[in-house]
């Protein structure tokens, strides 16, 4: 469920018409629905109710400094992969405490930036990181709180380029080495051992591969606890998907992940911990664009916007499907007919959408991509000299510009030219 739907025969975002801000803002521009972002938000926190959790969301779903704080108010923990997301984290006013900083590549940098300014745990990846964490640690004088990322090995049946869990993916440890890798961090006297980390993968609509992954985690929490590693914190991962194609696909809800979770870990008496990005800002953005042209080719009429693939790269990148509805409600009865959408970046990859049935179109009308929240401005670049498009959140009937349109001059004007040129 979200807040954009038709009302009086056009799209509105909460109580504001989508059409209305797209003449004040221009196209094309992300926007967001701040009743959608904090309403997923709480199914995650409803789902695992009861039980001592931390909802980390994962910010490299969306990272504009607005949401961060949306979420950062409403109690959320964050999920970093960088110094620069740890950065925004810390600005938004979350606390070192609910930041848990992951992924395989953390520089001496980053540690030492996450450990001045606090944090809950580091999510490890590999022993030589592991190595140099410590040596950061010892050379501040202070002990790193750390879990070690385990790769149990589960086919998430997810898209390969979003899939993690499986041993050929460069995440993680492989839990048949977790003894030995445990016993290692053991025995580095800059890190403190809190509990036991876990990915398997994004954009999973099955709910099977994490209830593998989640019993083999529990069955490890157990081994370590017997070899005498005080394993408190189990952080789960994230990785629910969301229904890209509204019309056929009803993916598991967080209350029923939140269930296989109870049932997998919850008899280890572990504060759970969780990571979700997509499921939480997904929904919550749509991308408008505009009609520039409707081209007729051979065989196929296209449909050009003025949106492109670096505004949003996921159906070039992973083949992925974004619902496009026109910003005027079609009449009932209107007959669709098929569009090849593409934007104007000079590459057949350019495409956002092959032979998809839409009512007809002409140049000037207003589309909309749905589920675009997520994944979608932070992969954004500036191909083809595009600036970077605009951010604009709902609150109710007001909105505002949550990151303005760069000027050409301001695009330019970032590069330098030695004097010697
Ligand atoms: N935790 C870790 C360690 C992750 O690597 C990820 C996502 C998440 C949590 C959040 O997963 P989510 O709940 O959002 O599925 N750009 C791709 C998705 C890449 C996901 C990378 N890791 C896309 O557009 O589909």
């Amino acid at each position: 469920m979200d807040h954009f739907l038709y009302r009086d025969g056009q799209l509105f975002a909460e109580d504001v018409p989508v059409a209305e801000i797209a003449a004040q803002v221009g196209t094309p521009f992300y926007l967001y629905s701040r009743a959608t972002l904090t309403r997923h938000f709480r199914l995650f926190q409803e789902a695992l109710s009861g039980m001592d959790h931390v909802v980390c969301y994962a910010m490299k779903a969306a990272s504009n400094q607005a949401l961060l704080t949306i979420l950062a108010k409403e109690g959320a923990g964050m999920d970093v992969v960088s110094g620069g997301e740890y950065a925004r984290a810390k600005a938004a006013g979350v606390p070192g405490e609910r930041i848990v900083f992951s992924g395989v590549g953390k520089t001496w940098e980053e540690m030492r930036a996450a450990l001045e300014g606090g944090i809950r745990q580091f999510n490890l990846e590999s022993e030589p990181e592991m190595e140099v964490l410590n040596q950061v640690a010892l050379s501040m004088g202070v002990v790193a709180p750390v879990t070690i990322r385990v790769n149990p090995d589960v086919d998430a049946k997810t898209h390969a380029k979003i899939a993690t869990g499986k041993s050929e993916n460069k995440f993680g440890i492989p839990i048949s080495r977790a003894r030995e890798v445990y016993a290692h961090a053991a025995s580095l006297k800059g890190l403190k051992i809190v509990g036991i980390d876990m990915h398997i993968g994004s954009q999973l609509t099955d709910l099977e591969p994490f209830r593998l992954a989640y019993r083999k985690v529990a069955e490890l929490t157990e081994t370590l606890r017997a070899d005498g590693h005080d394993i408190t914190r189990l952080d789960l991962g994230g990785g629910l998907g969301i229904p890209y194609v509204r019309s056929n696909e009803a993916p598991p809800l967080p209350l029923d992940w939140g269930q296989v979770i109870r049932e997998e870990v919850g008899h280890l008496g572990c504060e759970v911990e969780i990571e979700p990005g997509r499921l939480i800002a997904g929904n919550s953005g749509i991308l408008v664009s505009e009609v520039i042209f409707v081209k007729s080719g051979e065989g196929r009429d296209f449909l050009i916007i003025d949106a492109a693939m670096n505004d949003l790269i996921r159906p070039a990148m992973y083949e992925a499907h974004h619902d496009i509805v026109p910003l005027k409600e079609p009449a009932p009865g209107t007959e669709e007919q098929p569009y090849d959408i593409v934007g104007p970046v000079c590459e057949s990859g350019d495409t956002f959408a092959k032979q998809r049935l839409m009512p007809p179109l002409e140049a000037g009308d207003l589309v909309a991509f749905r589920s675009a929240g997520a994944y979608g401005a932070v992969m954004a670049s500036e191909y083809n000299s595009r600036p970077l498009i605009p951010e604009v959140l709902v609150d109710g009937d007001q909105f505002a510009v949550i990151r303005p349109r760069p000027s050409f001059d301001e695009m330019i004007n970032r590069d330098t030219i030695p004097e010697w040129v």
